[in-house]
């Protein structure tokens, strides 16, 4: 049997270097067979009723897990036809009017989103002109950090971008700027700080500056709105949701990512239509055929059996960078767990680490190489890159660079990623590699759906719930208080 999994699609799972003698065996496959069967059962019941077995809220209550609806538009369950609209004209409404976004949020009400801007703006979008872009705004991010400078130098950087505009002679022409400030509980202090910091001195630059705010936020718990909400309610600003039952790691297929993307011109609606794709290549029982299934049951093997507890998240490509970043969210705080469902204490989880190639293989490949036999590594490729320069034979008395001469820059980059797989397997060092055919909405979708879908399977098959986090609590616990004693000693009230 090949040791590829291919979609129509174009999409591939290649794990011939994690799979047979010396890897996960087709044995160790065969003995978790019935976990296996019930990881599956138990996903599609998450999927028909949204029941998760005892997942419970932050606040204890049982919680349902509602994530893998969000691809279905045009059955109308959590994103709907209208409300995919709303987002493309709120997005459309932006163009040659705002001339720069700042997005607030952090955890899932960030990472995602940062990688649907790497993927569909690059390096360069903000310094590019609003030809370049499209009409499209410039966008920065904040609020995934409480960072004093950085926060400092963004403020100073949009108000050198207003005083830029007001002299290049439009003088009716105020500076636009829409903050979007994200957040499902409504009340998260790094987000809440840098967007009242931001505001504030905005706003403090009318008429010169308009600034515009609009808010994704949860649902209000008992009848009450979060307290983004009530702010939102209060001030008129546009609300989009993050829903019930759809946490911040899962969330970048909500209006979460959605409005963020809408707001760049990014093809939302292809992204769903990848995820879709991939949620039903991933309906079969069938463990080799199911693409999420069988990447969840190979990580949990190699984990379990060959000692692999960290897992090296290694897209070859700059702008896949932030995707490594949202995914070590997606494993550390899914599957990060001291107890299992029955209350045994497991501490299950595997430690993800984020790498590019090549960059990586000038820092991280020596240990990976040569260091302890703990780790997966799990490429991601590029099959056809939209801009691929041609290599030119700029020095030809110089053999060593007219090696690499004549090819596109793909050429090499692939190259250097097989050469890397290469050495690691001959060493018996397991790794995998997801094959994109093209870097776009489409296959984006597909890509962080298999990653958001496995992690499902793989918490049935480690017994733990990848949907909760409640090891995060421990910090905040302390941190309430010790900054309520800072700001008393500091104000005296
Ligand atoms: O995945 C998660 O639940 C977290 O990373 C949250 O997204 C993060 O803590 C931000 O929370 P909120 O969206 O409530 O501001």
């Amino acid at each position: 049997m090949d040791n590829v999994l291919r979609l129509d699609s174009g999409f591939a799972f290649d794990f011939s270097n994690l799979f047979g003698p010396g890897r996960v065996t087709q044995e160790d496959v065969a003995s978790v067979a019935a976990k296996l069967a019930a990881a599956h059962s138990a996903v599609e019941r998450m999927r028909a009723t949204g029941v998760v077995e005892g997942h419970l809220s932050k606040d204890g209550a049982p919680e349902l897990v509602l994530f893998t609806q969000l691809p279905y538009v045009q059955e109308g369950n959590l994103n709907t036809p209208s409300s995919v609209r709303r987002l493309l004209s709120f997005g459309e409404g932006l163009r040659h009017h705002t001339d720069a976004v700042v997005s607030f949020g952090i955890g899932g009400s960030f990472l995602g989103n940062k990688v649907l801007f790497d993927v569909q703006c690059g390096e360069f979008w903000n310094s590019k002109d609003t030809q370049a872009r499209n009409g499209w705004p410039k966008c920065y991010f904040s609020g995934n950090n409480i960072d004093p400078r950085r926060t400092s130098e963004l403020l100073a950087q949009l108000l050198a971008e207003a005083k830029s505009k007001a002299a290049s002679g439009s003088y009716a022409e105020p500076y636009r700027v829409l903050l979007i400030v994200i957040s499902k509980s409504g009340a998260t202090l790094d987000t809440m700080s840098t967007f009242m910091v931001m505001l504030d001195a905005l706003q403090a630059q009318a008429p010169q500056i308009e600034v515009a705010v609009a808010v994704v936020t949860g649902p209000p718990v008992a009848g009450e709105p979060t307290l983004l909400g009530r702010l939102a309610e209060e001030r008129n600003w546009p609300v989009f949701a993050v829903p019930d039952g759809v946490g911040g790691r899962f969330s970048v297929f909500s209006e979460v990512g959605l409005l963020l993307g809408a707001c760049v011109g990014f093809d939302i609606e292809a992204f769903l239509a990848g995820a879709r794709s991939m949620d039903e290549a991933c309906r079969t029982p069938e463990v080799r055929r199911n693409p999420a299934l069988w990447n969840a049951a190979l990580k949990y093997l190699a984990a379990q059996r060959c000692g692999c507890r960290t897992e090296i998240f290694m897209p070859y490509g700059d702008y896949l960078k932030s995707t490594a970043e949202w995914y070590v969210q997606l494993l550390a705080e899914s599957l990060g767990k001291r107890l299992d469902r029955t209350g045994r204490e497991v501490h299950y989880g595997r430690t993800p680490v984020v790498a590019v190639g090549t960059t990586d293989m000038h820092a991280q490949t020596q240990l990976h190489q040569d260091g302890p036999r703990d780790k997966v590594v799990q490429f991601v490729q590029v099959d056809r890159w939209a801009e691929d320069p041609l290599i030119p034979d700029l020095f030809p008395a110089v053999p060593k660079l007219t090696e690499i001469s004549g090819l596109p820059m793909s050429r090499a980059l692939d190259a250097a990623l097989a050469s890397n797989a290469t050495a690691l397997a001959a060493d018996g060092r397991l790794t995998a590699t997801f094959h994109l055919p093209e870097m776009n909405a489409f296959h984006l979708g597909e890509l962080l759906y298999i990653l958001a879908l496995s992690i499902a399977y793989e918490g049935e098959l480690a017994g733990v719930d990848a949907f909760d986090q409640p090891g995060v609590e421990a910090y905040k616990k302390i941190l309430g208080p010790l900054l309520q004693e800072q700001r008393r000693v500091r104000t005296g009230c």
